[in-house]
């Protein structure tokens, strides 16, 4: 065995002893609310399938009718053979929900983020390194694609429309082209960010706005459009509220072709199997008649929230699906996450580097599958006062 191997088995003592080290746990999944774990069923308040769609009969008939009718793989990437028909189909409904000339599919959210983002800030092509204001709690994969396009990120304070007004302010007259990033909806803080005041920024500084809407799209705005109106780039996951799996960019005919031209993601990566577009397809079709489903989560979300802040816990900045708890340590987390489990509740604790340090936290995510007496069972099993009681009975 290679002396090297010796050093990741440190590795993964020290971040044994530190809290920090992360595991695979077997599940099984047979609808949107619950899982099992061996012998044990737990509620799901963990995942990201805010509108219950991987078990929806629309998605599972199209997943299977084009696997029957188009197989259970492309063959090839989209630049050799792999580029079905079908993809124009679903890149229109795209382009139409996001109100952009064009759409692109591609393999999963994160690949999406890393491949387009060092596409479009390769200096090459804009003739000089861009200056890139990133959100400093922006997801892994967005500073993944950055630190690939080799641009160093200005990073601004999260949310903070203010501070990145002064970061711009000075690069005033800078030539350099300018580039605005952010989530709409954050994934670990359920917050917003100030997408009004952000677009306002980056029209008064000639900067391009690129928002991952992953959050947002299927579960907020109007039909389920997501929150990114304001963008000028939207980049975005099928894997959440769509239920399914796949990633789409939403922008102009210009940038839809220089990705074909220059995005490696898209370029050296098979195309999305058709089942994939089937379930995919089928999502779309369905999301832009579920407001009362969109409106029962954020009643969910909120009745959890108003619980959660009376007994004591701080919920953060959430005003969405996704509520925190924050509970600091690394330990606190871990604890809290087993006395829920304990009681029947399966709630992941998110530790650095995932948040900042001293930040850990549950993650709670709502979804439409949850009923408010799920909800209140969980307050019940937060409280310390009360004895833990089965979620499932
Ligand atoms: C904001 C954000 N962008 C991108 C991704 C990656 O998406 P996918 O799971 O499709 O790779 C995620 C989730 O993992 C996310 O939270």
């Amino acid at each position: 065995m290679p002396g090297s191997e010796s050093r990741y088995g440190a590795y993964l003592e020290t971040r044994e002893r530190d809290g920090l080290r992360r595991g695979l746990t077997a599940i099984e999944a047979r609808d949107a609310r619950t899982i099992r774990i061996g012998a044990d069923t737990y509620l799901n308040f963990a995942g990201n399938d805010y509108l219950a769609l991987r078990f929806h009969p629309a998605l599972i008939n199209r997943a299977e009718a084009w696997a029957e009718e188009h197989g259970v793989g492309s063959g090839a990437s989209r630049l050799v053979t792999g580029n079905l028909d079908l993809f124009a189909g679903i890149e229109a409904k795209v382009a139409a929900l996001k109100q952009k000339p064009a759409a692109l599919i591609m393999a999963s959210g994160f690949q999406a983020n890393a491949s387009v983002l060092q596409a479009l800030f390769d200096r090459n092509v804009l003739g000089a390194e861009p200056l890139v204001f990133s959100d400093r709690l922006n997801h892994a994969s967005i500073h993944f694609g950055c630190a690939a396009s080799g641009a160093r990120e200005i990073r601004y304070r999260h949310c903070d429309a203010a501070h990145l007004g002064v970061l711009l302010s000075q690069y005033q007259g800078d030539q350099r082209p300018k580039f605005i990033l952010t989530e709409s909806v954050f994934s670990m803080d359920g917050d917003i960010a100030p997408l009004a005041e952000i677009g306002r920024l980056a029209r008064e500084h000639d900067a391009m706005l690129i928002v991952d809407d992953a959050h947002a799209t299927g579960i907020m705005g109007e039909g389920g459009c997501g929150l990114s109106g304001e963008a000028n780039i939207v980049i975005g996951t099928f894997s959440k509220a769509l239920g399914g799996f796949g990633a789409y960019v939403a922008c102009s005919d210009i940038l839809r072709d220089y990705l074909i031209n220059r995005c490696t993601g898209l370029i050296y990566s098979t195309a999305l199997p058709p089942p994939v577009l089937g379930a995919i397809d089928a999502a779309l079709d369905l999301i832009l008649s579920l407001d009362a489903e969109r409106a029962h989560v954020a009643s969910l979300a909120e009745r959890f929230r108003a619980g959660a802040r009376a007994l004591g816990f701080d919920t953060g900045a959430s005003t969405t699906q996704i509520v925190p708890l924050i509970a600091g340590t690394n330990h606190a987390a871990l604890s809290l996450s087993k006395r829920l489990r304990d009681a029947g509740y399966f709630v992941t604790a998110i530790r650095p580097p995932t948040v900042p340090v001293g930040t850990a936290r549950l993650r709670f995510a709502f979804t439409a599958a949850q009923t408010a007496s799920d909800v209140d069972g969980l307050l019940d099993a937060l409280d310390d006062r009360a004895l833990p009681r089965s979620a499932t009975a």
